[in-house]
């Protein structure tokens, strides 16, 4: 009988090299959290018996989805007045004894991972090694801020000065930190927000999705179990109403949010008509992200790591590829092959392993994803369509061709690909398209040339960009996270420069 723990870190389902074990700044436990790398297949699981183990483990965890009540306003109201009650305790902890309770929780979410990849599939329809892959950056998450936030607010800075001058810069909580949540990453991101606010020394108000109620529910009593105190850390469910309620409170003194840049708007325009303080968002949302591929890449990686970045998870993760840019030598090639991998993608019950490409998130996704279809079906090129189970939230893979990228106005939030060509005297046209969509979320560059990715890079903003590989997965302490314009305000989630954002600099000069 091999333990849970040890089948989920053998390398046999993990692909791609340690990343994390290379970087001397995270402390993850050797080689336990090795990042996979996705590619088109996703994680391989090449250990039959340890396979089959690991489902063992998982429908023992699995368990019937209890039902949640939403909050009510005065319920929001309360939840904020008690947190700002717990603000007072939680920020003089010292970072310490902070840090060892986030270090904890890790723990125990390595402990319990079954129950939580059971969960992820139910609730959130996710596939199998997605659903691993989540549950390590949720542990990832918990451990690295630990880390960072153990150097960012234990001593203070020190500061040159005059003799008889003694000059600190400090960081510490802002006060009570509302956060809110998508559905795509439940746990990853829910506790991501969470616990770079808690170690930075606020009380929170966290509010998820409304589509993954559950997996918040389970991982807030994690939090409390291993030490966090109820005062500090309040879960509020609901929809989008709820959210905005919790905006309009009188005491929140900053907001982390993930979701659309429309919402993302809305809350900006309530903090910013609201009196009192002045009070900061962090905001991730979307991205039309593009993949630009010119002749001297090589179409075998660009069909891999595009079937990774398109479809895997459905299309739905912010850091998807949208706009796929080919150059028209080679496009015939390149199209041809992602049709032909696409073609062998799985689509169905998340809970089979040999599945790729799961459900989409509800019914009203679904419905606004086959309203795309259509559309494009009509506007666009078909070069691949993709089948999917009739019944159930499933969207089949497509592929569509523009005549021009800026035909793609939106994000589509699922597994849709729009290609385009490019001549290699438009190539400045093609940045200058990228750029006009606003976003500057994710972007890929396969190429063999230096000089056209340097090109690229000094030319756009993205947050992140990946070059010859797949746009996706960013791994915490290693490719840290968020775009700017329509792509958010900037902070890079798992990056060392994320958690101060969340604090406020406290400058102290002593005449000794
Ligand atoms: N952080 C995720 C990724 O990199 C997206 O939300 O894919």
């Amino acid at each position: 009988n091999v333990p849970i723990a040890e089948l989920l870190t053998r390398p046999a389902i993990l692909i791609g090299r340690s990343e994390t074990a290379r970087n001397p700044a995270i402390p993850l436990p050797c080689d336990l959290y090795q990042p996979q790398r996705l590619n088109s297949r996703g994680i391989e699981f090449g250990d039959r018996a340890a396979l089959a183990e690991l489902l063992g483990e998982i429908e023992t965890a699995r368990r019937p989805l209890p039902t949640i009540a939403a909050a009510t306003p005065a319920q929001v109201g309360a939840a904020i007045t008690a947190a700002r009650g717990g603000f007072e305790s939680w920020s003089l902890t010292p970072v310490d004894h902070r840090a060892a309770i986030l270090e904890r929780a890790g723990d125990l979410l390595e402990q319990r991972r079954a129950a939580f990849v059971a969960l992820l599939q139910d609730e959130g329809g996710k596939t199998l090694d997605d659903c691993v892959a989540e549950v390590r950056e949720a542990i990832d998450y918990c451990r690295y801020y630990a880390s960072e936030g153990r150097q960012l607010f234990g001593e203070p800075l020190a500061l040159p000065g005059p003799t008889g001058e003694r000059n600190t810069l400090g960081l510490r909580g802002r006060g009570v930190f509302v956060a809110i949540s998508p559905w795509n990453f439940p746990l990853a991101i829910f506790l991501g927000q969470v616990t770079a606010a808690l170690i930075a020394g606020n009380a929170v108000v966290a509010k998820p999705a409304e589509q993954t109620p559950v997996i918040a529910d389970l991982a807030v009593r994690l939090l409390h179990e291993a030490g966090v105190p109820r005062t500090a850390l309040h879960l509020v469910q609901g929809d989008g109403s709820i959210g905005a309620t919790l905006v309009e409170q009188p005491d929140v003194a900053g907001v982390v949010f993930t979701g659309s840049t429309e919402v993302a708007r809305t809350i900006n325009r309530t903090l910013a008509a609201k009196d009192g303080p002045i009070v900061p968002l962090i905001a991730e949302t979307g991205g039309i992200n593009a993949m630009i591929v010119d002749a001297t890449a090589l179409p075998e990686q660009v069909a891999d790591d595009v079937i990774a970045s398109a479809f895997r998870s459905a299309g739905q993760r912010c850091s998807a590829l949208r706009l796929l840019c080919v150059q028209a030598d080679v496009a015939d090639r390149v199209i041809a092959m992602i049709a032909g991998a696409a073609r062998e993608l799985r689509i169905g019950d998340p809970r089979d392993p040999a599945t790729h490409v799961g459900p989409v998130i509800d019914a009203e996704a679904k419905a606004r994803l086959d309203a795309h279809i259509a559309a494009m079906t009509r506007a666009a090129r078909l070069h691949f369509a993709g089948t999917a189970p009739a019944s159930g939230n499933f969207v089949a893979p497509h592929v569509f061709e523009l005549s021009r990228a800026s035909q793609l106005t939106e994000e589509v939030f699922g597994p849709i690909l729009h290609v385009v060509r490019y001549k290699a005297t438009q190539f400045d046209n093609l940045l200058g398209d990228i750029a006009g969509t606003g976003y500057a979320l994710t972007l890929g560059v396969q190429s063999r040339i230096d000089d056209t990715i340097a090109r690229v890079i000094a030319r756009l903003p993205t947050g992140n960009i990946y070059v010859n590989r797949n746009i996706v997965g960013a791994v915490v302490g290693v490719q840290p996270f968020g775009g700017s314009g329509l792509s958010g305000t900037g902070p890079k989630a798992g990056g060392p420069h994320y958690l101060p954002r969340f604090a406020l600099e406290q400058m102290v000069s002593i005449n000794t």
